[in-house]
């Protein structure tokens, strides 16, 4: 039995909402509906809230610290939800995913050194580390069969030649896949095999489609000395809506590595843990009550890309999707309608006011494509599908 209601249209104009509140800047204009940062237009939960609420019936928000229900409530959705048993002794808080992205770059290499990535993706990978002076080794991945693939070869042969560290996306944004576990024991064995650190950013760990389940990079890997090898990164800000609460774990099984994090985390920044309210909401996200929003969220997500799917190939047979598989976040092509980037940019905003991710942001090969979000209510989601029309 359905027991949320994602078709309800909640109004978030005038709020403190950024994919709402920066369309100028972004888009150059507000008469738009944003579709494009990967927030949800959906209530963040009833039992989250409460949970915020109860602790604020408190009248003091001093500092604080963890408490075991904090650590128990992760251990417990990375093996009831991943098939991962994990140590608490493993967990370090970050504030977000990309802080955690920045300081993996930071701490284990040093200015000069490669740092790869597959593009297209993610922009804040690239930033992380062109910001702090090292180079950005592209393993672009490839189109097939309405999907992408890693292309192995050229990945042996970058790492081959001295990469530091690699930042995988898994599941991937923009592109939407779910790793297989082969694929990603051969990037754990290939990160391993040339001393490349392999950072694995799982921050879509969740919203897999509801066919497809996630393989978390660390049980994918075969041997010991693979897994030690692996920085991951999870959180449960883009599963319930609440990345306004900056709180995400960084999980790092190796005592060698973690101990150098930690010295970061801890001396250079004293940052042993992030806001009380953040932590008191992951503890009711990762919980029973969690896995059943998390599950009728994703059919709701795979409604919306099949509405969305049908409505592109029966009136805009030009637009190209790809199987997707998990986020809520389509990649799409529209490299048949034979207009410039640029052109095609100024007509989703102007013409068709709809605000996408611009597919240039996560690489080159992003150009003619555009990330949707439709993580929104059915509704909405077929009511800005209809402005395609002024394309
Ligand atoms: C792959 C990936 N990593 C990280 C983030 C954001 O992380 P945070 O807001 O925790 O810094 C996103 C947001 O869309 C993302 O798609």
């Amino acid at each position: 039995m359905k027991e949320y209601n994602f078709d309800k249209i909640i109004d978030r104009k005038g709020t403190d909402s950024l994919k709402y509140g920066i369309c100028q800047e972004i888009f150059g204009t507000t008469d738009i509906k944003p579709m494009w940062v990967a927030d949800m237009d959906f209530e963040t939960p009833d039992f989250i809230i409460d949970a915020i609420k109860k602790r604020l019936s408190h009248p003091i928000l001093g500092y604080w610290e963890y408490w075991d229900g904090y650590y128990d409530s992760i251990l417990w959705w990375m093996r009831n939800r991943h098939n991962w048993t994990i140590e608490k002794d493993w967990i370090i808080f970050s504030p977000g995913i990309v802080p955690a992205l920045g300081l993996c770059v930071m701490i284990y290499t040093e200015k000069g050194d490669d740092v790869l990535v597959q593009s297209p993706v993610y922009h804040p990978f690239y930033y992380a580390i062109e910001s702090q002076d090292r180079n950005i080794i592209r393993n672009s991945l490839v189109e097939k069969d309405n999907s992408f693939e890693m292309d192995f070869e050229d990945l042996e042969n970058k790492l081959k030649k001295g990469v530091k560290l690699m930042l995988l996306c898994n599941p991937h944004n923009p592109v939407g896949r779910r790793w297989e576990k082969e694929t990603l024991a051969k990037v754990a064995f290939l990160c391993k095999k040339y001393s490349c650190i392999l950072v694995s950013d799982e921050i879509h760990a969740d919203l897999t489609m509801p066919s497809f389940s996630h393989n978390p990079t660390f049980t994918s890997a075969i041997t010991e000395e693979e897994k030690a090898n692996i920085i991951t990164l999870m959180a449960p800000s883009k599963t319930f809506n609440i990345a306004g609460l900056t709180t995400s774990e960084v999980i790092i099984p190796d005592l060698r590595l973690r101990k150098k994090y930690i010295h970061y985390m801890h001396k250079i920044l004293h940052m042993y843990n992030g806001n009380t309210l953040g932590a008191y909401a992951l503890e009711a996200a990762y919980s029973e009550k969690g896995a059943n929003w998390v599950d009728e969220l994703r059919q709701y997500i795979q409604f919306n890309i099949n509405s969305m799917n049908d409505v592109l190939h029966n009136k805009y047979p030009k637009i190209r999707t790809y199987n997707h598989e998990a986020t809520y976040l389509p990649w799409l092509d529209f490299s048949a309608y034979g207009y410039t980037h640029r052109e095609l940019t100024h007509k989703l905003a102007f013409d068709c006011k709809i605000g996408l991710n611009d597919g240039m942001i996560f690489g080159k090969e992003g150009e003619n494509k555009m990330r949707i979000n439709v993580a929104l209510p059915k509704s909405e989601l077929l009511k800005a599908l209809d402005k395609l029309d002024y394309l």
